[in-house]
């Protein structure tokens, strides 16, 4: 698939209605990769109602192409009673359940989906965006990387088998060009 492709799928928030288990059946399939490598990203397995949960706590973000879901990204809190410092701090929102087909992979649809994301966080005065990410995964953080984030802590959640690096942006600075 080449850009001018991905422009053709659309990007739009996640509305009930929306089918639960292509969503939770497109993350298996991204993630299946992660998984083979031995990093079991709970989005690898997760079950439907686990999907939905994690679809409605924060904002969620589908690409769809000739209505098929091919990409989801969700953005959360921040939370008082999260586990990972940061993710608790006034004006600090972090992204998770981000995957896209891998069919459609490398043609620039997942930068799509992080602008969406880090786009509604500057709307909203959001000042810093997080993520996670197992720390083994080199080449995913050299990309968040290569986007503006930086390595500020570690964390282990329950439900993984790794440990996890956290990133940050300051969404301060102006943006950078795409
Ligand atoms: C991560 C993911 C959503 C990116 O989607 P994508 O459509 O392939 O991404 P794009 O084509 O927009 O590429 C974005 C950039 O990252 C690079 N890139 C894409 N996937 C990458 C990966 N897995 N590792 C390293 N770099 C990657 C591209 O070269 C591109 O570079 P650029 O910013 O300089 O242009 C997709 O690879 C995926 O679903 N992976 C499996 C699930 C996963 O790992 N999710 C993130 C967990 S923290």
């Amino acid at each position: 698939m080449n850009n001018n492709a991905s422009k053709e799928i659309i990007i739009r928030p996640y509305q009930p209605g929306d089918s639960i288990p292509e969503i939770t059946a497109l993350l298996h399939k991204a993630y299946a990769g992660m998984a083979a490598q031995g990093m079991r990203y709970l989005a690898s397995h997760q079950d439907d109602q686990t999907t939905l949960e994690r679809l409605i706590i924060g904002a969620s973000f589908l690409a769809v192409k000739e209505n098929a879901i091919v990409g989801t990204i969700t953005l959360y809190g921040p939370y008082p009673e999260a586990e990972a410092s940061l993710y608790r701090q006034e004006g600090v929102s972090h992204f998770g359940q981000y995957a896209v087909d891998p069919d459609l992979q490398g043609a620039g649809l997942g930068k799509r989906l992080y602008q969406t994301v880090e786009d509604h966080c500057r709307k909203n005065n959001i000042k810093t965006l997080a993520l996670d990410t197992c720390q083994d995964a080199a080449d995913l953080i050299e990309m968040y990387r290569h986007w503006g984030f930086k390595q500020v802590d570690h964390v282990q959640w329950d439900c993984t088998n790794y440990r996890s690096v956290i990133m940050a942006k300051d969404l301060t600075a102006p943006p950078s060009p795409p």
